[in-house]
């Protein structure tokens, strides 16, 4: 039930073992004040660093203030410990311009060309109105209410500068990013997260999650970018299809998590090997085969995504799937290759569908507390 540190070379909710709860809020700015936007980002950062080490967001807390007036916390996380909570923020491609050319903050030659608007996927059947946004802050913790309280404090402290375009609740993480933590699994049955990077990776780090000196603008060295897309999973299709069919569409055996054809879990998929009838073990629509490496000039991402079940559809279906969360030192590199390759051709397509898309920039972390989030953007 501890505190992960809020300070660092990196901000914490990327790298930090991934906690079983999510609440991730997507905003939209509502002033024109560059000033007051900035203001802001002080006032979070500091109700951030506060609320991670498990304090009231504001200085004067829940129940200590003047009667007359409304608390600076709303109280629901009062006596609750931190639950590793972590909150990552990230700017958005329309808070550099927005939908209508528009650069309202005079940051349009800030924008780094990684920050890509992101291209119509194949089957793509995204919401705009539960998509995008000037800036994201992802809240994890091992305590749903600590996350939703998080999020709640810092959309109250924001009234009137900022407001909640969407919002996403999440349950049971599906990766792992630590080699310390067993692999979770997602909502089809299977381990996700086993060909991950892990925290653990070092040089694989620098060259595939953190932006290095050179890659563009300075403000992002040490930050990474983030793509969310909310998968809408069909589950009751899915139960219906045999074992093997699912385990042929994934390319891994559902009990283990090892590779088709391999033993281990954590065994390197074998994509020669060939089975009795002479088929490749690992089909080539399978989703392991197109999304590993080999198939993507190596390209990796650090994902770190959640169940869903927003009740159901009013159809008799579970509105169910996953958040898909990945970090990447840069999209045009990585996510955007990777998803065009498994749009096309992953067999896995059948029974999802994305509904949701975000692209954001994820600075640096804050070094200490004379910094505050956007100050080398701003
Ligand atoms: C691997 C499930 C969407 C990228 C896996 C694995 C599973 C899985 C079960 C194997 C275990 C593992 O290594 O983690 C799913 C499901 C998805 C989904 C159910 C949708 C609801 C995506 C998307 C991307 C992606 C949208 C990226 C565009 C990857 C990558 C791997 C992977 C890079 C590791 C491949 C390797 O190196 O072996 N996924 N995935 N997945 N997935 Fe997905």
């Amino acid at each position: 039930a501890g505190a992960v540190p809020f300070h660092g070379e990196h901000q914490a909710g990327i790298t930090t073992p991934a906690q079983d709860r999510l609440h991730f809020v997507a905003f939209d700015v509502v002033t024109k004040d560059r000033a007051r936007l900035v203001e802001l980002l002080g006032e979070w950062t500091a109700a951030a660093a506060r609320m991670t080490a498990g304090k009231d967001a504001g200085v004067i807390g829940a129940v200590g203030g003047v009667p007359e007036a409304p608390p600076d916390d709303t109280g629901e996380a009062l006596g609750l410990p931190p639950s590793q909570l972590t909150l990552t923020v990230g700017f958005g491609p329309t808070l550099f311009r927005d939908a209508q050319g528009r650069d309202r903050f005079g940051l349009a030659d800030r924008r780094p060309a990684a920050l890509v608007d992101l291209p119509h996927f194949a089957g793509d059947a995204l919401r705009p109105e539960i998509s995008g946004g000037d800036l994201c802050v992802q809240a994890c913790a091992n305590d749903p209410q600590v996350a939703v309280h998080a999020i709640r404090n810092l959309a109250r402290i924001g009234m009137g500068v900022v407001s909640v375009r969407w919002s996403q609740l999440g349950f049971g993480r599906t990766s792992s990013t630590s080699t310390g933590q067993a692999t979770p699994r997602n909502l089809f049955g299977f381990k996700d997260g086993t060909a991950n990077l892990k925290a653990e990776d070092g040089g694989l780090l620098r060259e595939h999650l953190w932006v290095q000196p050179g890659d563009g603008p300075d403000w992002m060295t040490g930050g990474s970018y983030l793509v969310t897309r909310k998968i809408r999973m069909l589950v009751e299709t899915w139960d219906r299809s045999s074992l093997v069919e699912q385990e042929q569409i994934v390319g891994r055996a559902k009990g283990s998590g090892a590779p088709l054809g391999r033993g281990d879990e954590f065994d390197e998929p074998d994509f020669a090997a060939k089975g009795d009838d002479g088929q490749p073990m690992i089909a080539a629509t399978s989703h392991v085969r197109l999304a590993h490496p080999d198939a993507n000039d190596g390209a990796r991402l650090l994902r770190r995504g959640y169940n869903f079940v927003d009740g159901s559809d009013g159809l008799g279906r579970l509105d169910a799937g996953l958040f898909f969360i990945a970090y990447q030192r840069d999209p045009r590199r990585q996510f955007v290759p990777i998803q065009t390759r498994l749009a096309r051709n992953d067999a896995m397509n059948e029974y999802l569908r994305h509904v949701s898309s975000g692209i954001f920039a994820c600075p640096p972390g804050v070094r200490d507390g004379g910094d505050h989030w956007g100050r080398a953007l701003f």
